[in-house]
């Protein structure tokens, strides 16, 4: 038999190794035998060794979903397997199964850790084998991706033009139930059309969540292209709204939102929103506030009842220094205001001393004072908005129109106004104590004093 430090050191991976190591390597490798049809380890199980082939062979199988196994490799003598999980600590990534009756040599955990750190080396052999793996992987999906392509034009283009126009529309539904897909497109045949789809050669639909019938990834990509090419963006938001519209008819609320929001209808998924989950629903949060996120800034901090919102989904979120966050944000975009001011100055001592929902209850009072003071000017619940962002406002950009008494208020409300108001009354009530010393009952000297008091006080 052949001496097992020469063939050890013949295996590329471990040529690098000087002769002492290979004697440490060989001490720790544990010969292990398989039959032919055994499995090694099993995908998802944990990876506590890794393996050098000695003879036979084995092959590599992937369990993809719905129970679908695909061979990837199939490795002969002299190649490793069982280093991913080591690498990664993630559980195996596929099945090992001897082909033939194979002979192997087997490194614990512990082993393979130690040769690591005695050689760092080691470890950029394993990230040139998993580089080239990934590359022949990227190769085959992209060639694999071309292929279906083809396919599917193909498949398209031999339906008719009704069968077509609901193909591209469709890929805009979350998923595809022949009632809905029709009432929501008005399409007669969506039955027929779906059942076409189920019975081609070709995987053009698959079982999504909650087991619902939808198209597969790439032919949704590719009804989506011919979508954008033919109706254009305007066309497309439009068919998101009319999706929309009809989601709500089915009082189908996240849909109806997600689809206003996709056709940038603003106004439409700030009422729905408002209605649907301005409550507070916990289990919603989340959804509420992906669904903000997705408002143009300036749109949506020009709403307190937005800003309130996600805030409160933040604090549902158990998230309140993120509902801080977002009060401040919409606070920085508004003109400054001597109370607002006061508050966000509370805000942050108290942010500072970690009692964020406190901090966050302060910046809430401040929008409310800003809010009452815009309020009766833009309409409740609309505050300054920043210029320039795209998309529809909630309200039109108009002059507004002030009232004679409410302009007057506005005028006295001003604080420097007040001030100099104050200074000339107080000046002019001094000047006529002082000069014309008015017969009040009091010595001249006190009536001056007493207008000199005056001018102070006012
Ligand atoms: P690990 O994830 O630990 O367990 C399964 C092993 O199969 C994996 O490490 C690799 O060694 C090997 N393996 C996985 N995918 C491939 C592939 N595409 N080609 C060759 N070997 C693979």
């Amino acid at each position: 038999m052949a001496d097992p430090a020469i063939t050890i050191r013949s295996i590329p991976l471990f040529s690098a190794l000087s002769r002492e190591d290979i004697a440490k390597v060989l001490g720790k490798l544990e010969e292990v035998s398989v039959p032919s049809g055994a499995t090694i380890f099993s995908q998802g199980d944990q990876g506590d060794a890794f393996y050098v082939i000695q003879s036979g062979a084995v092959q590599v199988i992937v369990e993809a979903a719905a129970g679908r196994r695909e061979v990837v490799a199939v490795l002969g003598a002299q190649d490793g397997f069982g280093e991913m999980a080591l690498l990664s600590g993630e559980p195996r990534s596929a099945s090992v199964v001897a082909i033939a009756d194979t002979s192997l040599w087997r490194l614990s955990r512990e082993s393979w850790n130690e040769l690591i750190e005695k050689h760092p080396s080691w470890l950029l052999h394993f990230c040139a084998t998993i580089s080239k793996r990934l590359a022949r992987l990227d190769a085959q999906y992209s060639y694999g991706r071309d292929a279906y392509r083809s396919l599917a034009e193909n498949y398209y283009a031999s339906r008719t033009r009704e069968h077509q126009q609901f193909l591209r529309r469709a890929a805009l539904l979350d998923w595809l139930d022949a009632e809905t897909a029709g009432s929501l497109l008005r399409a007669n045949d969506a039955a027929g059309c779906i059942r076409d789809l189920q019975t081609s050669q070709l995987p053009l639909l698959q079982s999504g969540s909650d087991h619902r019938l939808e198209f597969h990834p790439l032919f949704g990509e590719f009804l989506r292209g011919r979508l954008a090419a033919i109706e254009g963006s305007a066309g497309e938001r439009e068919l998101h709204a009319d999706i929309s519209a009809g989601y709500e008819s089915l009082a189908q609320w996240p849909q109806a939102i997600e689809h206003a929001l996709a056709g940038e209808n603003w106004r439409r998924a700030r009422m729905l929103l408002i209605e649907h989950y301005g409550g507070g629903a916990e289990t919603s949060a989340n959804f509420v506030k992906t669904a903000l996120d997705r408002f143009p800034t300036g749109f949506f901090h020009g709403d307190t009842a937005l800003i309130q919102l996600k805030a409160d989904a933040m604090l549902a979120l158990a998230d309140p220094q993120g509902a801080y966050r977002v009060y401040q944000e919409a606070l920085a975009h508004q003109r400054s205001h001597v109370g607002v001011v006061q508050y966000q100055n509370m805000a942050r001592a108290l942010y500072e001393r970690r009692e964020y929902n406190q901090a966050v209850q302060c910046l809430r009072s401040a929008l409310k004072i800003l809010e009452q003071d815009v309020g009766e000017h833009r309409g409740p619940s609309l505050l300054r908005q920043s210029d320039g962002e795209p998309g529809e406002r909630p309200f039109s950009r108009q002059k507004t129109r002030y009232s004679p008494a409410l302009r007057l208020r506005r005028i006295v409300r001003k604080p420097s106004l007040i001030r100099w108001l104050g200074g000339i009354a107080g000046a002019a009530i001094w000047a006529y104590f002082w000069f014309g010393t008015p017969a009040i009952g009091l010595e001249p000297a006190a009536t001056k004093l007493l207008g000199l008091v005056c001018l102070t006080l006012i």
